[in-house]
């Protein structure tokens, strides 16, 4: 059995903004700002392609290390841009979600979180979940101590409903632009049979085209989730409609 044609929900990790910009000798805050475009240009594309959750991962619980002015020029960024986009994404449909530690981040930035989610709380044509101050770590932590303070024991289905992810169902394909082979950090738990794809497309050149090729290497793959072949594909026989 091939994989369903189109992923309910994707991920991405957005990299490689800074060297878009070093490249046009811009600084690396110029390539952010062109990734929130990239962001808006792939939101649409997948909801036009009937993907339902999107997942970003816009800063993670490591990327404080970087110089002070990055980092305050991201977070600046991120403020701006929830201002901007907040009304055309809430016209558009789009529920959006943050998912990451809010304490540590400054009362504007929590505050425009609150306000996006609160005005998108109704839509449910495409989730965003926006990973921002998120780590996978974080969030495995932060799930197991909410299930020591309600007794509850650390089964697989207790600690799923207490990640910060438990509104969706786990990503079926994780892309990773920027061209680096590696997690980061980044739904370590819910990645666990996700397809991915990693391409050395930085994220501001990331379009519709190569968001198709994505799709298109996802569609061409069997998931078997632990079972052989023989079982995957008599499975789809007997399920598929005559
Ligand atoms: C990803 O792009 C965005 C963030 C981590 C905030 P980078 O800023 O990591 O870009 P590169 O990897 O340096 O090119
Ligand atoms: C991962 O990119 C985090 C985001 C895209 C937000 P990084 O650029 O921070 O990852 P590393 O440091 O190269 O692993
Ligand atoms: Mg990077």
């Amino acid at each position: 059995m091939t994989a369903s044609l189109i992923p309910h929900h994707i991920a991405i990790v957005m990299d490689g903004n800074g060297r878009w910009a070093n490249k046009r000798f811009l600084p690396r805050i110029a390539g952010h700002k062109q990734g929130v475009d990239a962001l808006k240009r792939c939101a649409k594309a997948c909801d036009a392609r009937g993907v339902r959750v999107l997942t970003v991962f816009a800063f993670s619980s490591e990327n404080w290390q970087r110089p002070t002015e990055e980092v305050s020029g991201l977070m600046d960024l991120f403020a701006l841009a929830l201002a901007r986009e907040v009304p055309q994404l809430k016209a558009d449909g789009v529920q959006l979600r943050f998912i990451g530690e809010r304490q540590g981040l400054s009362v504007r930035v929590r505050n425009g979180i609150k306000q996006a989610e609160a005005d998108t709380a109704a839509n449910s044509r495409l989730v965003l979940n926006v990973c921002f101050n998120y780590g996978g770590r974080w969030d495995i932590v932060q799930a197991a101590a909410k299930l020591s303070e309600q007794g509850l024991p650390a089964t697989e289905q207790h600690l799923s409903r207490a990640m910060a992810l438990a509104h969706v169902p786990d990503p079926d394909l994780v892309i990773r632009t920027g061209g680096e082979l590696r997690i980061s950090n980044f739904l370590l738990w819910q990645s666990a049979y996700a397809e991915f794809q990693f391409t050395n497309t930085l994220w501001p050149d990331f379009d519709e085209a190569a968001l198709d090729a994505a799709i298109a290497s996802y569609a061409a793959r069997e998931r078997r989730f632990g079972k052989t072949s023989d079982q995957v594909q008599q499975l789809s026989v007997a399920v598929s409609p005559v």
